[in-house]
């Protein structure tokens, strides 16, 4: 089975954690996209653990890992990730391979993507690792492959700075290439989960253009970097957030206004209880209710099947919770997700408002054991998307997740 695990917001949602939990009952997880620009937190066994590029199915020490055919790596990065893995004791010898169509990010791709941002009229606020570069070096053709390794004419292409870097990696990351295609082809019985990285709404294209990320983080990235078809998929879930936060410039109707006091200070309650602060750069996220039209759209863009919901529990002390259920765009009413940055700048979102729980739920085992409250607010949610919300996670821990459907069948 093909399980496609998806960010349904602007990224951040969890997925990590999530992939973690599930990645014990399967036999190989595929990140399919992005680089190091995104950044995943998981603690198990009582140890925090920062991922970038490596799929969290690493520390079960039975899985293979495989970098997909959509990512962008920095060996730099990587190698320095594998560092650290093996540092606390996790043995990654003969389990992380890479696609050998992933392209890789040179030095000077981002030193690129940083001058390029800041000179910029309107900034994205990139992550400043160069993925943006290397994205536009793959369609313009000037890119370098895994499989680019030993092509002599095309690396004398390339500034000595970023040729003598390659170069050191050579062998190490050869050791590592594999025929995705066919790997995967030939493990048609196994559990193979798909992790996405980023998310739906900053898809190049599902998401809010141009800032966005510049790979695709949407379900179709499962196949095209898995180097499968779109029917080889069996099953997509959706990650999102009880509330939403976006990191980086673009719009966000939902946000929270500084200007307004009682929307400051729920923006800093949630920055702090939902450890709201970005694993790559560090920047605090920008915070905002539950936006159901966004999420909506991903689900419909995604054909997401089940939807997991991660941080319920940071709502626990809230007297009141509110959610966007539709938005006012120069004096029309929508309930669908514009396209155009205008419109969102502009869209005044309509936010209905459900009780809060005031209980510590962060011990809770199962749907059932939720608050009145919560399963409501749950409920709306469900009706609303048009999508069940199949997984629930009410802290950072592993073991604080609980499934309400069968996720592997
Ligand atoms: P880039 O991917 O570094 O080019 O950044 C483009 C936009 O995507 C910026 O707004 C980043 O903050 C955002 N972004 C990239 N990766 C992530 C992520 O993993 N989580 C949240 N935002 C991200």
């Amino acid at each position: 089975m093909n399980l496609v695990v998806i960010g349904a917001q602007w990224g951040d949602e969890g997925k990590g954690k999530i992939v973690d939990y599930l990645a014990g009952e399967s036999d190989a997880v595929v990140r399919f996209s992005g680089g190091a620009n995104a950044g995943h937190t998981i603690v198990a066994g009582g140890e925090r653990f920062a991922l970038h590029l490596i799929p969290s199915g690493i520390l079960y020490k039975d899985k293979v890992v495989i970098l997909g055919s959509c990512m962008v790596i920095d060996p730099k990065a990587l190698f320095e990730e594998i560092a650290m893995l093996e540092s606390k004791g996790v043995s990654v010898s003969g389990r992380v391979f890479i696609s050998d169509r992933a392209h890789i990010v040179l030095p000077q791709y981002i030193k690129t993507d940083k001058e390029q941002d800041a000179k910029r009229k309107l900034p994205i606020g990139t992550t400043g690792r160069g993925i943006g570069i290397t994205f536009s070096k793959k369609s313009e053709r000037s890119g370098v492959r895994i499989a680019d390794l030993d092509w002599n004419e095309m690396l004398e292409e390339l500034t000595e700075e970023d040729r003598v870097f390659l170069l050191s990696y050579k062998n190490r990351l050869r050791d590592m290439a594999v025929n995705i295609t066919s790997y995967l082809s030939r493990k048609k019985n196994a559990r193979i989960l798909f992790e996405g990285a980023q998310g739906a709404l900053l898809d190049l294209d599902c998401g809010t253009y141009p800032y966005v990320s510049s790979g695709i983080s949407s379900a179709a990235g499962a196949s095209a970097g898995g180097g499968l078809g779109p029917r080889a998929l069996d099953k997509v879930l959706g990650v999102f957030k009880a509330y939403s936060t976006r990191v980086g410039a673009g719009p966000f109707p939902t946000e929270f206004k500084e200007n307004q006091e009682s929307e400051d200070s729920l923006c800093s309650y949630i920055r702090e209880t939902g450890r709201e602060y970005g694993v790559t750069t560090g920047r605090p996220r920008r915070c905002g209710y539950l936006d159901l039209v966004a999420l909506r759209h991903a689900c419909r863009a995604n054909s997401i099947d089940s939807l997991v919901m991660t941080h319920l529990d940071v709502y626990d002390e809230l007297p009141e919770i509110k959610a966007c259920v539709s938005y006012d765009i120069n004096g029309e009413t929508t309930e669908d997700f514009p396209a155009s940055i205008p419109a969102l700048n502009a869209a005044q979102a309509n936010l209905k408002t459900f009780p809060g729980w005031k209980k510590d739920i962060s011990g809770a085992s199962s749907f059932e054991n939720l608050p009145r409250e919560a399963k409501d607010y749950i409920k709306f949610i469900e009706e609303y998307c048009e999508t069940p919300v199949g997984v629930i996670s009410i802290g950072p821990d592993r073991k604080q997740t609980f499934l309400r459907e069968k996720i592997w069948s």
